[in-house]
């Protein structure tokens, strides 16, 4: 038997004054694009954006559903519309942010388990990690290389051959 183990660092910023202006133009506006949210359920706003390699800027929100589970993520609402709008291209930075209508915003968001598996499929697809930067509406700021960091031992396409 032999003990591994898995630790990946990551940058942490205590707020947006911090940041280079391209992160803190992103993390803006992940943050105004709360505005966008559906969330009437459950009063928690979210907001993605991100800087596209051929420098385009995509974003998401997320959009509740009166059935629940048919309610999707700011992050694979931000995905989806990559996709289609720029097939293929390479995401370099996707920040992420939220206004909890119901209490404090300062904590960064953490993507759920399905964006996380969302996220990693984009990477492989596209062949380029996607930096993260998370945060709320102000305060503590974290930024991640790539976001499988937030998936280790995560199954992927090439688990399948
Ligand atoms: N949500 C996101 O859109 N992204 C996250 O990273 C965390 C959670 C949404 C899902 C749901 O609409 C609401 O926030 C509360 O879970």
């Amino acid at each position: 038997m032999k003990k591994e183990e898995i630790k990946f660092e990551y940058e942490s910023y205590n707020d947006i004054s911090e940041l280079d202006e391209a992160d803190a133009k992103l993390v803006q506006a992940a943050r105004d694009v709360t505005a966008k949210a559906y969330a009437p359920y459950s009063n928690f706003l979210v907001g993605a954006a991100a800087k596209l390699a051929n420098g385009e800027v995509v974003m998401g929100t997320n959009q509740e559903n009166a059935s629940f589970p048919v309610g999707i993520c700011a992050e694979r609402s931000l995905l989806a519309t990559a996709a289609m709008l720029h097939t293929n291209v390479p995401i370099d930075t996707l920040a992420v942010s939220y206004h909890n209508l119901n209490g404090d915003s300062s904590k960064p968001v953490s993507p759920c388990g399905m964006c996380r598996q969302a996220l990693r499929e984009y990477e492989d697809r596209t062949q380029q990690p996607i930096r993260l930067i998370l945060s709320g509406r102000d305060g503590k700021i974290i930024v991640l290389e790539k976001s499988t960091l937030l998936l280790p031992m995560s199954f992927g396409g090439d688990d399948m051959k």
